[in-house]
């Protein structure tokens, strides 16, 4: 019977071979680990943040007309994730009395179109599909499957403060994006 003789110098060269193997691989895990904790974070980091409300001044509450919608801009700090940016938002104010106003964002339900004041119908019309929404923002008609999307409001020392959000589309349950 041939037998192969080991020779000690063999297994000590497997054994370093194992151990580099070994090591390599831990190393492999690390470096990802540690490339893969900053987007995570990236990506989740935003929903576990704490909403803080981005109030604007947008009007003095007696310069609106009463019963009329007005057009209204502001300038918001947007964030998405780490991006910031300022946008200039426009949105409708109905003055209900001198201490109530209603604002609706100027994104129409149905598709997300920019709609406008009919003021010979005393509706709003969204040109994209016809949906007429009313003077309180219910859907007149069309295909809008709810009513024009209130905005948060704060009325302070007669002047009225607007938090800007987005909501999901096409839908009819209001659910911010
Ligand atoms: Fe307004 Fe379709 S987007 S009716």
């Amino acid at each position: 019977m041939d037998e192969k003789m080991s020779h000690p110098d063999d297994s000590a060269e497997a054994t370093r071979r194992d151990f580099f193997r070994i090591a390599i691989g831990v190393l492999g895990t690390v470096v990802g680990l540690v490339l893969a904790i900053p987007l995570v974070g990236f990506l989740v980091g935003p929903a576990f943040r704490k909403k803080i409300p981005r109030w604007a001044r947008v009007a003095k509450v007696e310069s609106l007309p009463l019963g009329q919608p007005a057009v209204l801009s502001f300038t918001d700090q947007s964030s998405e994730g780490y991006l910031r940016e300022t946008v200039v938002r426009n949105v409708w104010a109905v003055r209900r009395s001198a201490t109530e106003v209603t604002v609706f964002s100027p994104i129409c339900t149905h598709l997300g179109c920019r709609y406008d004041w009919e003021p010979n119908s005393g509706r709003f019309l969204c040109p994209c599909h016809g949906s007429l929404f009313g003077l309180d923002g219910k859907v007149l008609a069309g295909p809008a499957p709810r009513p024009l999307d209130t905005l948060p409001v704060k009325i302070e020392n007669g002047e009225l403060f607007v938090e800007w959000e987005r909501f999901e589309l096409g839908i009819s349950r209001k659910i911010p994006v």
